[in-house]
């Protein structure tokens, strides 16, 4: 069983290459996505593609045809991977060049599509919570779009690492942005507390789950408001949400240990019964 499956540029490849001159590698001139399938059949693939669109708009690259025919490519891919749990990574990027700040006119888009085989969190993870630390948000000003500048996301993740925490928490200007691949929301009383929808953080497809869907489900509130760090020992808990971490637990910030709630829980069940109607 091959352990991924490469679309590149139009043809499925075992030899995945890109060439040097790809403004991608340069520049990280390119935007990405990450949908996840279950019994191949992959969920929410329309909001991603919707918001893999306005990223590409947004920055001037042009739309690879292949965007027209994602279904069928996505099918064929995941057939070829033959898994039960995959995750399906799509990047394009503005083209291929020598290297010069000024793109050129009418380059052709770098299509890139790899699936492979996803391994969910472990049992453990999900419901006894990970914990974080904090870090200075020092993205750039358009978190919103989706871009493959991913290096600030890395270094945070790599501090963590080191301080033998999960997973690290952004905050800038003393309020709490997101975290380095997920959102986070806060519960206090039944309230779920998540920064508003701006340039400072990704509009992601779970976190509009759990606005949209699962908290009027459950009767929670949603307050979307900036959350300072200051008021992190007053709340009663908190999650990551986001494609690969599902609805995550969070049992510690910095030293404030957060409980992990019956609440969170139902928000995690909730949302693993949204995934099971599409997908089983
Ligand atoms: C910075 C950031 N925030 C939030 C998310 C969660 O977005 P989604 O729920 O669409 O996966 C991601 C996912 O990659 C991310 O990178």
């Amino acid at each position: 069983m091959p352990k991924a499956v490469y679309f590149i540029d139009g043809k499925f490849t075992e030899d995945a290459k890109i060439p040097v001159d790809d403004r991608g590698l340069y520049f990280a001139d390119s935007v990405y996505e990450v949908i996840r399938a279950k019994n191949k059949r992959p969920y929410f693939l329309e909001e991603h593609i919707e918001r893999l669109k306005r990223g590409l708009l947004e920055l001037g690259i042009k739309i690879p045809v292949y965007l027209t025919q994602i279904d069928e490519i996505i099918a064929k891919a995941l057939v070829r991977l033959n898994e039960d749990e995959s995750s399906i990574y799509i990047q394009i990027t503005r083209g291929k060049e020598q290297r010069s700040h000024l793109p050129g006119h009418n380059l052709e888009p770098t299509f890139i599509l790899i699936t492979s085989k996803f391994k969910p969190l472990a049992d453990n993870l999900l419901k006894n919570g990970v914990s974080l630390i904090l870090h200075e948000d020092i993205r750039w000003g358009r978190c919103d779009i989706k871009t493959t500048m991913l290096l600030p996301n890395v270094i945070a993740k790599m501090k963590a690492k080191e301080k033998g925490y999960f997973d690290a928490l952004f905050y800038k200007n003393g309020v709490i942005t997101e975290s380095t691949s997920s959102t986070f929301f806060a519960i206090k009383g039944n309230e779920l507390i998540t920064h508003p929808r701006d340039t400072g953080i990704l509009p992601s497809i779970t976190r509009k789950n759990v606005i949209e869907v699962i908290a009027p489900q459950l009767g929670f509130k949603i307050i979307e408001r900036p959350l300072r760090v200051e008021e992190i020992p007053d709340i009663d808990g908190a999650f990551l949400a986001g494609t690969t971490y599902d609805i995550l637990p969070v049992n510690k910030i910095e030293d404030v240990s957060l409980q992990v709630s019956d609440a969170i829980l139902e928000i995690q069940s909730a949302y693993f019964r949204i995934i099971s109607d599409i997908t089983d």
